[in-house]
């Protein structure tokens, strides 16, 4: 007999993506639907929370009907509801759980809470058929920077993290430095294309021997003290600059990060014997990044399998909600309308 279709609804708004998606058994991506606020955010070079949360307000309604009418689906049809309830700004999840709650409530529909991380590995292995444990897995976002010891959907565990700026934070922050448009990470990534990587010497801070933690706050002051001078009396040199000196600066950015990343993930994986490699978050859409860790990865011995998220989901989205909810489902781990957004996670 042929197993029935489980439909989730995956609603996401834990940063300054307002998302809602549904997907069938985990990997068939019904529909997906993102109002990014990135131009609301994008004159303060960072998310401001109160206008992320309130741009989520005027946003659910409107996507969560969209995601349904575009997967042609109607409330009887959905088996539950799943929302990432952390980590993220507390005043943006509220929106995203509460709506979820109530649907669950209105719909008598179960409710399944998704940690926003554990979703950003999902989108690594969404379309894989098995994924050879144990597998390294690399979380880099604008808010987290995380190494994962990952043997199964419901189960992976931290190793690592950032102890001051996320990488994208990083990306962010230094594009704000180079005076290049937000988000940070594509605008560096596009001026790097022309830069040397080599033109700079960044620090590439590694925290002792044994850590896999990261911190990325030291490479940010670094390129500041570049542009402004050490005592940082001198006026910011970039509008004198020209446009290969800055692209010279993204690209020895961008190796730097690059290579503390490639660096932390190969550390984890010998650490946990992996035979596969998970890349996740926003920044995982930097090319540099994914061939990098692409040429470790092949350069293994053994070799190991390298599971990158793809583009359109490297950057916040309810299909890898969604899609991790499947798992949840199966092994009956509900939440109940108590369910509270935590910044943390
Ligand atoms: O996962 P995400 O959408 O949001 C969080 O959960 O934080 O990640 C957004 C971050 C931003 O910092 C953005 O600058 C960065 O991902 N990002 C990139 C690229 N595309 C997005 N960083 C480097 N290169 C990129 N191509
Ligand atoms: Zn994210």
């Amino acid at each position: 007999m042929q197993e029935e279709t489980i439909n989730i609804l995956g609603v996401e708004t834990s940063c300054d993506e307002t998302a809602a998606a549904v997907v069938a058994d985990g990997r068939i991506v019904k529909s997906a639907v993102v109002a990014s606020q990135a131009k609301l955010h994008e004159k303060y070079g960072g998310v401001v929370p109160e206008i992320a949360s309130r741009a989520h307000i005027e946003k659910i309604y409107p996507v969560i009907k969209e995601a349904m009418v575009q997967a042609k689906v109607a409330e009887d049809d959905v088996d539950a509801i799943a929302v990432a309830n952390q980590p993220g700004l507390t005043i943006a999840l509220v929106v995203g759980v509460t709506a979820a709650k109530t649907l669950s409530f209105a719909w008598g529909k179960p409710l399944i809470a998704i940690n926003h991380l554990h979703a950003h590995l999902q989108s690594a292995i969404m379309s894989e058929d098995d994924v050879e444990p144990p597998a390294a897995a690399l979380i880099v976002s604008g808010g987290h920077t995380s190494l994962y010891d990952y043997r199964s959907p419901l189960e992976p565990r931290l190793l690592g993290s950032t102890i001051d700026d996320a990488a994208g934070e990083a990306f962010d922050k230094v594009a704000t430095i180079l005076k290049l448009p937000y988000p940070g990470g594509p605008s560096i990534e596009k001026a790097a294309a022309d830069g040397d990587p080599a033109a700079i010497e960044f620090p590439r801070s590694m925290l002792g021997r044994e850590s896999l933690d990261f911190s990325f706050s030291g490479i940010k002051t670094a390129v500041l003290y570049h542009c402004r001078g050490q005592d940082m009396k001198g006026e910011n040199k970039v509008d004198s600059m020209s446009r290969q000196q800055i692209a010279d600066i993204a690209a020895s950015f961008q190796a730097a990060v690059v290579d503390v990343l490639v660096k932390k993930t190969q550390r984890a994986a010998n650490k946990i014997g992996a035979k596969t490699v998970l890349l996740g978050g926003g920044v995982a859409a930097n090319s540099t990044l994914r061939s990098a860790l692409k040429q470790m990865c092949d350069s293994g011995t053994p070799p190991k399998k390298l599971l990158v998220a793809p583009k359109q989901y490297c950057t916040d989205n309810a299909v890898m909600v969604a899609s991790l909810a499947y798992y949840k489902y199966k092994a009956g781990l509900f939440a109940d309308l108590t369910l509270e957004p935590k910044a943390t996670g």
